[in-house]
């Protein structure tokens, strides 16, 4: 497979940009002219921010399985689709060809007929990071059921959560998953996250761990025994169902300045050519690279880079089942040497992480099949990019910083690989299609360059976030009614004097946590659910590896006098509410929350008191109590 539309020197990507903003129909039809269709679109894009409601290619008819699956077949079936690293170093790799894929994928999904999953209906997907979990996801979108990927982190309560909100009748997971050393039960945590729950009609049960679970009469089978009545049935294939363009192809749960998660919805056509596109030109990808994005299927980017962008360009995309630093920090390293991995996609919180180790690691490892690196999910240090492009890149790989949201489906600022200047720090030059602009806090567009604001994108690119499912309204507030005619992404950007894109972090009330997106309401309502807990506010705090640690101010009114023992319960609390990305890093018990006359926090303090800075807390007079301050001070963990 090549791609017509990849483009190699900067002067093509200046071009492109321009065509696409002159003439998005134009320059988005010919790109979507090279995928498979059932039938053509009627009209590339129609849109209005203010609803918001935007439609790409409307009319047009595909499956995205036929994209990343069928077509393929003829060319390059025998070769590697997956490749799949398991936890354990010493456990044989499994390696899946397209044409293996494909059928695994048609057997899955008349498994999922078989169980009843129609056109339309949500299946909920608990897994670990084996193939099946790639096989699950690929069989929803075959049959066009909606997925809803819930990352194996997640708590029996947030799963719930979810599962609620969207109203899923099926859930597919796995009797356990291993993560470094540790096994996850994850039966387990869906029995307790369906305790009471009569909406559920099927669990599938794949086996990994061989963890005992409790199967129950009537909702839960073994995906095994599924996939042997499918054989015994004896017929291998499964039509892709045919959907339009703006079907919704799945939900992605992820986390605002509100309390509760918002399911993300996207939709098919768009996100398959901006995924599409976005692999293939800012990675660079060429047909027989090896392209290892170290992601949990459970976040966008795994949904992205590990499983539409790359196979819908016939690529082959690796798969890893455990964690950088188990059983030690050279994990990656010999992943990379082992498949000669020609791409490598990870975060800036796993680069901080493996720099601690030290250089030991690398020792002996060869790293030289490297061609691209990648940095996703958090800004990333200098520091930290200079070991990555020195020690991992040898200096020889390009280094792209891809800024984008589980909201945006895809990369929208980055630089390309060896095509585009790469800049420490900054994710530089907007996608094609792409139109960023800073505005100040009244709304007021801030031209020019030098400059820092709130950073918006001005028109759709075909992967924009639809609605949030269940609740249209929720989408237009938080994205497109702070500044009307436009997106709003949350995060605040410096624009520098040649026009390039620094993202400095969230003007919002979300945290960043290792590349974890999470909302301080959320984890909010987790503490204030702990019996003792009056008040708490949380606030973000710098973390040399994780980018953000998790800073809890609480009014703790706990009987049992242990101080370290009540943070300790609050920890489990969080942990067991939402799952332990979301545990507090530190925890201080305060008499009171500087609050304002009318009741608002002034987390500006708790902030300046996490960080440690007590220069300047600024104006304080409008404090309900000022004395506060000195207190919450001098308590500082
Ligand atoms: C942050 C992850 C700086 C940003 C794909 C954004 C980044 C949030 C970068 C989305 C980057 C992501 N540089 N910050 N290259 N990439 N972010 O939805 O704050 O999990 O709003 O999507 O991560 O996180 P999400």
């Amino acid at each position: 497979m090549t791609y017509p539309y990849q483009v190699t020197d900067f002067a093509g990507y200046e071009l492109a940009y321009k065509r696409s903003i002159e003439d998005p129909e134009g320059f988005w039809g010919d790109i979507a002219a090279n995928f498979t269709w059932k039938r053509k679109w009627d009209k590339v894009l129609e849109w209005d921010f203010l609803r918001p409601e935007i439609k790409w290619f409307n009319g047009g008819k595909l499956n995205i399985t036929e994209n990343c699956l069928d077509r393929h077949l003829e060319h390059s079936g025998h070769l590697p689709a997956i490749i799949w690293e398991s936890n354990n170093p010493e456990e044989h790799h499994r390696m899946l060809t397209y044409k293996e894929l494909h059928f695994k994928v048609m057997q899955f999904a008349n498994v999922l007929k078989n169980n009843g999953v129609k056109k339309g209906d949500r299946v909920c997907i608990y897994m670990g990071m084996i193939p099946e979990l790639a096989i699950a996801v690929l069989a929803c979108a075959r049959i066009g059921a909606i997925h809803s990927v819930i990352f194996g982190g997640f708590s029996a309560q947030a799963i719930a959560d979810r599962v609620h909100d969207a109203r899923a009748e099926y859930i597919i997971t796995s009797d356990g998953a291993y993560r470094g050393a540790k096994d996850i039960p994850l039966k387990s945590v869906i029995d307790d996250a369906l305790v009471g729950d009569h909406t559920v009609k099927r669990v599938i049960v794949s086996t990994r761990t061989r963890t005992p679970v409790s199967m129950i009469k009537g909702r839960d089978v073994w995906w095994e025994d599924e996939i042997r009545k499918v054989e015994t049935q004896g017929n291998p294939f499964c039509a892709a169902e045919e959907m339009d363009a703006e079907d919704v192809l799945f939900i992605l749960y992820t986390s605002g300045s509100t309390g509760k998660p918002k399911g993300v919805v996207h939709t098919t056509a768009g996100y398959m050519v901006w995924t599409n596109y976005t692999f293939v030109n800012a990675f660079q990808y060429q047909p027989g690279m090896v392209h290892f994005c170290t992601a949990d299927i459970g976040w966008i980017t795994g949904h992205s880079y590990i499983v539409y962008g790359p196979l819908s360009a016939g690529g082959t995309t690796l798969m890893f089942e455990g964690i950088p630093t188990w059983p030690d920090a050279g994990r990656f390293w010999e992943i990379v040497e082992k498949y000669k991995v020609n791409i490598l996609y990870t975060a800036p919180t796993a680069i901080r992480s493996l720099m601690g180790f030290g250089l030991d690691y690398l020792e002996g490892k060869d790293l030289s099949s490297l061609k691209v690196l990648g940095t996703v999910g958090e800004p990333i240090n200098e520091e930290a990019w200079h070991w990555y492009n020195k020690h991992i890149g040898k200096e020889k790989c390009p280094i792209i910083d891809t800024w984008w949201q589980t909201e945006t489906g895809g990369v929208l600022i980055s630089n390309w690989a060896g095509v585009t200047p790469a800049k420490p720090t900054f994710a530089t030059l907007p996608m094609p299609g792409v139109q960023p602009c800073l505005v100040d806090d009244q709304g007021n567009e801030i031209e020019g360059n030098g400059v820092t604001g709130n950073l918006c994108i001005k028109a759709p690119w075909p992967a924009i976030i639809r609605t949030t499912y269940g609740d249209h309204e929720r989408c237009r507030q938080t994205y497109f009614s702070t500044y009307p005619g436009k997106y709003f992404t949350g995060d605040g950007c410096l624009r520098d004097e040649e026009g390039h894109y620094r993202i400095t972090g969230r003007v919002d009330d979300v945290l960043n946590v290792s590349g974890h997106r999470i909302g301080t309401a959320e984890v909010e309502n987790a503490i204030n659910m702990h019996a003792g807990v009056i008040e708490s506010a949380v606030v973000g705090y710098p973390h040399d590896i994780k980018g953000q640690g998790i800073y809890a101010f609480i009014i703790y009114s706990g009987t049992h006098g242990d101080i370290q023992l009540s943070k300790q319960d609050i920890v489990q609390t969080v942990s067991r509410i939402i799952g332990p990305i979301a545990k507090p890093d530190k925890i201080q018990f305060v008499p009171g929350l500087p609050k304002t006359r009318s009741g608002k926090i002034m987390r500006r303090i708790l902030r300046k008191v996490a960080e440690g800075d007590f220069s300047n807390f600024g104006d304080t007079s409008t404090l309900l109590d000022p004395s506060l301050v000195e207190v919450i001070r001098d308590g500082r963990v």
